[in-house]
């Protein structure tokens, strides 16, 4: 069964618990926005689309939940409004939160029938953001597929690289780099897939390799160090490099996982394509390049040390839950050694073959330079 980051029904959500992957597979019930500040931020859920959309959900659970369809009208905008741009602030690099927010207020400032009106387009607005994503991220796996077998060489089947978790854990379902692999898996068209582990926090070991696992023959994925990326390159032939996007600039500079940039240089070297693979939802028109983009500084103890299986165990007749469950694998800041944890790097246009879209592939044009903003014209 294909895994799902986000259950909903109209007033409730629950969300897989991307903390305790691959150990554990539990559900937390997200009820408030409250609720969704601290998953989002904690990471318990995580990957720019799923960020939006759980957001988005949230604030509709709590809507249905409470006495809000009795507000006025300016009172159920206000709401709204002020429940928004606190979400919004949970975690700052990736843009469509923020894109999500824009337009679920624009749409609620636009309702003046009544509160219960106000309170309904909204809450139907957030789900169909979740209906959205999944038939978006399958456009984007087939534009994908497709740019990468008629541009990488004359090959009928590819082996590619992978960067962080893109997969159905990082948005709604399918995923969009994790679904340009899909795409080409369902077309018999791909060799093998190589994630990266994705240091410090492990999205590539803890969940690419679980989503790979779970959707491709044994043998067709393999896991490596963020480190052997380029050796990888050297010995073996790989058509493409995939990633996804947390924030694409009007130049195409893209802001993406810790490593992502590091990977872009080698791929240069080497000769093989770089594709990034995003929905319209992670471009933003109003950022020019990457040096405007904020990036989230993570703390010291993602680098410091890694977390195991939860333990569950029993004392004096209580069942105690041991969330602790971390292994140190440095001597520590209090040690003396300092931590550098930036959350995510920009990787530069010029590095950058294409970027995939739900509604195609964008590549450079004249002048070296993409043109994203004809993707809203
Ligand atoms: O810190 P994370 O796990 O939220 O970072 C996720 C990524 O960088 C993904 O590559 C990006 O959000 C695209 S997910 C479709």
């Amino acid at each position: 069964m294909a895994l799902q980051a986000i259950r909903y029904a109209r007033g409730t959500l629950d969300i897989l618990d991307q903390l305790l992957l691959p150990h554990q597979s539990e559900y937390v019930s997200i009820k408030t926005c409250k609720d969704a500040f601290v998953a989002i931020q904690r990471m318990v859920v995580r990957g720019a689309p799923a960020i939006a959309i759980v957001a988005a959900l949230a604030l509709a659970v709590e809507l249905e939940n409470s006495n809000a369809r009795q507000l006025s009208t300016e009172e159920a905008r206000t709401l709204i409004s002020g429940r928004l741009d606190n979400l919004v602030k949970s975690r700052p690099t990736a843009v469509n939160l923020s894109d999500a927010a824009t337009k679920l207020k624009r749409l609620v400032a636009s309702i003046s029938e009544s509160g219960n009106e106000v309170v309904e387009q909204y809450i139907l607005a957030a789900e169909q953001m979740l209906v959205d994503d999944v038939a978006d991220n399958k456009n984007i796996g087939d534009h994908g597929a497709r740019w990468i077998l008629e541009n990488c060489g004359d090959q009928k089947q590819v082996a590619v690289l992978t960067h962080c978790n893109t997969g159905s854990l990082a948005t709604a379902g399918y995923g969009t780099a994790l679904g340009i692999i899909r795409s080409l898996h369902a077309t018999s068209s791909l060799i093998h897939a190589y994630c990266t582990e994705t240091r410090p926090y492990n999205q590539g070991s803890r969940l690419t390799a679980y989503e790979l696992a779970t959707d491709l023959p044994q043998g067709m994925s393999t896991l490596i160090t963020d480190s052997m990326a380029a050796s990888l390159l050297s010995m073996h032939k790989i058509s493409a490099i995939v990633v996804g996007a947390d924030r694409v600039a009007l130049n195409g500079d893209t802001a993406n996982k810790i490593g992502t940039y590091q990977l872009a240089i080698v791929a240069k070297y080497h000769g093989v394509k770089f594709v990034v693979a995003a929905p319209t939802t992670s471009i933003d028109l109003n950022t020019k390049s990457g040096a405007e983009i904020v990036i989230e500084q993570r703390p010291a103890n993602e680098v410091l040390k890694v977390a195991g299986p939860r333990v569950d165990f029993e004392k004096d007749g209580v069942l105690w839950v041991d969330m602790d469950r971390v292994q140190a694998v440095a001597p520590g800041i209090t040690r003396g050694v300092g931590v550098y944890n930036p959350s995510f790097d920009v990787t530069p246009k010029d590095l950058i073959d294409a970027i995939v879209t739900e509604k195609g592939a964008v590549v450079k044009g004249a002048h070296n330079e993409f043109d994203l903003a004809k993707l809203f014209a």
